[in-house]
This record gives C-alpha cells, structure tokens and sequence, in this order.
C-alpha cells in the first residue's frame, strides 16, 4: 500500500531524512518511532504531498506523491501534528466544509459527517464551536476530518499527544477500531502504545531507518541473547538462594545469573544465556536434578523503549519539541 524508496528531504542546513526505504502492506498498523528530530513529521509530510522530497521516491496506493499527488491526497486521511481546525466553526460545519474540499456533497455527506460524529465520539458537541473544546475533543475533531472521506491510508502524527491518559487510552480504542478497514502510520512516543495497537515498528534516527520489523522479532533481535525469569521452590522449606544461583551459573550457555527476590519459599532468577544459546531445556533439567521445583520458566520481554534505547542511542525520550512549520503549511493543510 506505501512503498517508500531511497526518501531523502533537504532543508537548507539540515538533512531531516536520510535515503530511507520501506514497505507497508495493505491493512498494516505501523508504529513510526523516533526520538525528536529524528524526520517523522518531515517522512509523513511527504507521503501525503503537502513537502516534496529532495530525492528518491513514495507510492501510495499505486500513486506516486510527485506525479499524482490530487490522487494520493485521496486515498490519505491526514492527522498534523496540529490539527487543522477552524476555531470559529461548528464541529458539524467544520466537518461539512472539509468533505466538500474532498468532493462530497448533498445527502451522502450529512450522512457521512453523523458517521464520522459518532465514530470519532463527537456527536455530542458537533454543534459546539471548535474553540470552545477541550484538547481531547480537538483531537478526536482532528481524526473525524482525517477519516471523513473513508480513506485508504491513515497519516497521524503523534495522535495522542497532549492527551490526559483517559482521553489517551480513548484514541488509542479509536485507532484501533479504525485498524483493519485502513492501513495506518502513526508516530507516538509513548511505546507502549506502539506494543499495544502496532503490528509493526518502524524506528528512525537522525533521518535513517534503524529497524522495520514486528514488535515481537525486534525484542528478539535487540536482546540478540535468551533472558529468562525461573522461580523456584524449594522442596520441603528449604531454600538456599545463593546455592541455586551457583547451580544455575553452572548450567551450559548462561552467561548471567541476577537474583531478583524471595517470597515465602520461593526465590525468582532472571538468567540470561550467551549470544545465540538456548538454555530453557538445559535450565529446567538443571533444577528438577537438583531437587527443586520449577514453578515458572518465561521468557523475560525486553521493553519497546529498551530497544529503542539502543538502537538510537538516545540518553532518555525526551517530550516533544513544538512542531517546526513550513510557513506554507496552514494554507495547505485546508486542502488536506
Ligand atoms: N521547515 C523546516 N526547515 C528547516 N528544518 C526543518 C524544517 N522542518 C523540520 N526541520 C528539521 O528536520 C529535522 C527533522 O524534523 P521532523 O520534524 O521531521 O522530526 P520529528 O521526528 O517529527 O521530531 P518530533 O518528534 O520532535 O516531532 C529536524 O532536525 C528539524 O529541525
Ligand atoms: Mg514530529
């Protein structure tokens, strides 16, 4: 559905995206992570025509963004960084006016703006003036006018930005509701919103793709290592913690043995094996001989932000900076 090939922007200091590549298929909800600057917001400007690349290419649904951009502009539903919205209108005027700028009209529009209302939880103020509503209304505003011409594609830039977590916990239900009719990319910085509605992740950094994968292969690939959390009790009341670490530590392919805690009889190890073993089967055996018994052997799941950690080399993730507008912008966006 999006094919994106060697994409690179230029402003006049700054190389914002660097030559990236990669593929979204049809019906795809992808992940666009990265710290501040890393070329999100520029990446998905470009994909819905509103920034020319300085070079390659970006074909969405069949259209390239230089050739057929009225095209493209069809098939995209777009969510900036900052909504569009006009504060003197009403929701339902508002609404109105944008499925007009995509050529609908007459009765299937009225009709269509009720849809939207009530998808997007809107209804109850669509006679309200935009600038009377909250941030959290606003947003689901913004999504209403992405999704009112029934897009293919789905752009939102950090759509749960500035949101308080009930109203996050609400656009996130509300993508995910969308998910499965549309293919989305949405850019966030809270991860766990990206284990949570992704299937994919794209990570960026300083313009570069750093990894395209699923969730669950980057937490595979990033630790590189099995980690394992075992907890074991100890037959007839007796523990000794530091001989089951021992025990553990002789074990064929561990590299690292972390004791975490004990509960009444039970004592829990996080153990982690060389690059490239595994060690379950080994472990398991290690402390049945021993006498002990295995509660729990699971695989200890590195976090999205550890990966993302690592693989940009970023201190902390940091908020978002304020956006960086084109001074054309605001113009274009009511063409959206
Ligand atoms: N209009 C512009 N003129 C000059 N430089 C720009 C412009 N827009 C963006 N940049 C630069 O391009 C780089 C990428 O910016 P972009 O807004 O795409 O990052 P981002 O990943 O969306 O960041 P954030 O998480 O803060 O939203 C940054 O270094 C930024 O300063
Ligand atoms: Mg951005």
């Amino acid at each position: 559905m999006i094919t994106v090939k060697n994409l690179s922007k230029r402003y006049a200091r700054t190389v914002a995206v660097d030559h990236i590549s990669f593929e979204i298929q049809k019906g795809q909800v992808v992940g666009f992570l990265g710290p501040n600057g890393a070329g999100k917001t520029t990446t998905m400007r470009i994909l819905t025509c509103f920034l020319p690349p300085t070079d390659g290419s970006a074909n969405v649904a069949g259209f390239d963004v230089l050739e057929q951009p009225m095209e493209v502009k069809r098939r995209i539903g777009y969510l900036p960084e900052t909504p569009p919205l006009y504060p003197e209108m009403e929701v339902e005027e508002y609404l109105t006016f944008v499925g007009k700028l995509k050529g609908m009209s007459g009765p299937s529009l009225a009709v269509r703006v009720g849809e939207v209302c009530e998808r997007c939880a809107v209804a109850d103020v669509r006679k309200k003036l935009i600038s009377k509503l909250s941030k959290g209304y606003r947003q689901r505003v913004g999504l209403a006018q992405a999704i009112i011409h029934n897009p293919d594609v789905l752009i939102l830039d950090e759509p749960t930005a500035g949101l308080d977590p009930k109203q996050i916990i609400e656009t996130r239900d509300l993508i995910h509701s969308l998910a499965g009719n549309h293919t989305i990319i949405l850019s966030t910085h809270i991860l766990p919103e990206v284990e949570h509605i992704c299937e994919r992740v794209i990570i960026i950094n300083k313009g570069k793709v750093v990894a395209t994968d699923s969730v669950q292969n980057l937490q595979n690939r990033a630790r590189g290592a099995e980690s394992v959390v075992l907890e074991i009790e100890g037959r007839d009341g007796e523990l000794d913690s530091k001989i089951i670490q021992q025990r553990l530590e002789m074990v064929s392919g561990v590299s690292r043995v972390v004791f975490k805690e004990t509960r009444s009889n039970r004592s829990l190890f996080e153990v982690e094996s060389l690059k490239d073993r595994f060690i379950r089967g080994d472990l398991a055996r290690a402390v049945v001989e021993a006498g002990w018994n295995l509660n729990e052997l699971r695989p200890s799941a590195m976090s999205l932000e550890e990966i993302f950690l690592q693989l940009t080399g970023a201190e902390k993730i940091e908020p978002a900076a304020p956006a960086v507008e084109e001074a054309a912008a605001p113009v274009a966006q009511g063409e959206n």
